[in-house]
């Protein structure tokens, strides 16, 4: 970089030495804080996080050069991702340089959509079994949390996809399930924990331990057990084991396997949960969604169970689930950190400066979208997706490290939708109120009371 020449930058200053930290983790919607930053301030905004500067960045330009055209540049930060490592290891999400690209390369045909025709029927008998379970909650009228009714979907969905059928006894799908599902929850509540001191006792770290060791000795039996039969149901574990890097010729060692099947439980299962959470909210305040959407599944399902070809053909139930992802940004915003100095812009950024990437910022942003407070599903629509800024949709990051799974997120979520509206209504209990909480995700502050009914007799 030649010039440090910079257009002045707007600051978000907060109060002396703690900066914006005291808004930001106060308990309010630390989301919504920010982006009333964004929609004060500008799409480039220097935040005072405590002594040291974050960039906000949230306008499609910018990130299209900070995740594509000089991604290289833009690391992912230790302080944030080493958390992650300790569950992780070296997968996909937390790998980088050479090995990350070989990784990469293995695994991202399998989850494509050619592949994932093949995986289909474990997602559907998935789905299907745990809506099952809910009729008697329906019968009765049970109040429930939409929350974990979603998770239990979507953790079989993940245990069933992975393993396949007939590698474990149906106890155990539950049990890897529970635990799979406690070890992403402390990963989450620790992630802030590289702020404090290592002889700081962290709650629930000997579960977490337990759990943790519990899964890597079922995830290597299983690993044995495909290894030794040669026929057995799709799963991606199988695929996995398969995959020949077609540069190098190598394989998978029996640590890689584990380290990328923990990372797609990680990246897969609390995304998908908290994105059909958000429907249930959302649907109860767009009643005319509802009705739109009930009505497609009903013409195209007409009472029977989805098939593969079904699902393209569920255009509007794909448009609102992608909307929830814009309205919702799962991933609201990530960090990276400058390896050599760098222009955003007219903006210029010093070497190590750290960068907030805040997609929630970009899918609320009044200059890339229109009313972008309202929730329209005709967003998505193909004559109005032309044209639109390849960066202005965000909700699995872009470039090179975009989300490895989003085409297996666009079949499960509004496979999801449809299987549960075809069966049932969400009623969401009154007198409820949504914000988002602090953490990695954006998940709903509070707990979304709802009762299911029977929508078609049984
Ligand atoms: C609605 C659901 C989902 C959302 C919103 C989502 C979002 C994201 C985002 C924003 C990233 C970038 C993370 C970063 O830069 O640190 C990412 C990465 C990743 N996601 Fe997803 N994801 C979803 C579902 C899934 C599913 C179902 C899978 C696996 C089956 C998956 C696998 C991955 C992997 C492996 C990566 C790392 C990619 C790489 O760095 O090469 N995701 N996801």
């Amino acid at each position: 970089m030649d010039t440090q020449a910079s257009q002045p930058i707007p600051i978000e200053k907060g109060w002396p030495l703690l900066g914006i930290l005291p808004k930001f983790l106060g308990g309010g919607d630390p989301f919504e804080y920010l982006k009333n930053i964004m929609l004060e301030k500008g799409d480039f905004v220097q935040l005072n996080f405590g002594p040291k500067p974050v960039y906000l960045v949230s306008h499609p330009n910018y990130l299209k050069r900070i995740l594509m055209e000089n991604y290289h540049n833009y690391r992912k930060p230790d302080m944030l991702y080493n958390v992650a490592r300790e569950v992780a290891g070296n997968g996909l999400t937390t790998s980088s340089g050479e090995f990350w690209l070989r990784q990469r390369r293995m695994i991202q045909p399998f989850l494509h959509r050619k592949a994932l025709v093949d995986l289909f029927s474990e997602m559907k008998e998935a789905i299907a079994e745990r809506l099952d379970d809910m009729a008697i909650l329906a019968k009765n009228g049970t109040q429930v949390e939409l929350g974990d009714k979603i998770g239990e979907i979507i953790m079989n969905v993940t245990v069933r996809t992975m393993f396949g059928k007939g590698t474990l006894l149906a106890e155990d799908v539950t049990k890897i399930g529970l635990r799979a599902a406690r070890i992403i929850k402390y990963m989450g509540e620790t992630l802030y924990s590289s702020m404090v001191p290592k002889w700081f006792p962290i709650p629930g770290r000997g579960q977490f331990l337990d759990d943790f060791n519990a899964t890597r000795e079922t995830v290597n039996q299983i690993i044995a057990k495909c290894r030794q039969e040669k026929e057995t149901s799709a799963s991606l574990i199988q695929m996995l084991i398969n995959a020949v890097d077609e540069e190098s010729n190598e394989q998978m060692t029996e640590q890689q396997l584990f380290d990328e099947v923990i990372t797609m439980f990680v990246a897969g299962y609390e995304t998908t949960t908290i994105a059909l959470t958000w429907m249930g909210v959302v649907l109860n305040s767009y009643p005319e969604v509802l009705e739109k959407l009930q009505a497609e599944i009903d013409q195209v399902l007409g009472g029977r169970s989805p098939s593969f070809e079904d699902v393209p053909r569920l255009t509007y139930t794909r448009q609102v689930f992608m909307e929830i992802l814009r309205m919702y940004t799962i991933a609201p915003l990530l960090p990276r950190a400058l390896n050599q100095a760098d222009h955003l812009g007219s903006y210029y950024l010093p070497a190590d400066a750290l960068v907030l990437v805040f997609y929630h910022g970009v899918h609320h942003n009044p200059d890339v979208w229109n009313k972008p407070e309202v929730f329209d599903p005709e967003r998505f629509t193909p004559e109005n997706m032309t044209g639109r800024h390849a960066f202005a949709y965000v909700p699995f990051s872009a470039g090179p490290r975009k989300c490895a799974g989003d085409e297996f997120a666009l079949l499960e979520g509004p496979l999801v939708m449809a299987m549960m509206l075809q069966k049932y209504n969400i009623h969401v209990l009154p007198n409820q109120t949504f914000a988002a909480k602090i953490g990695a995700s954006m998940r709903p502050a509070k707990d979304v009371k709802v009762i299911f009914s029977n929508r078609v007799a049984a």
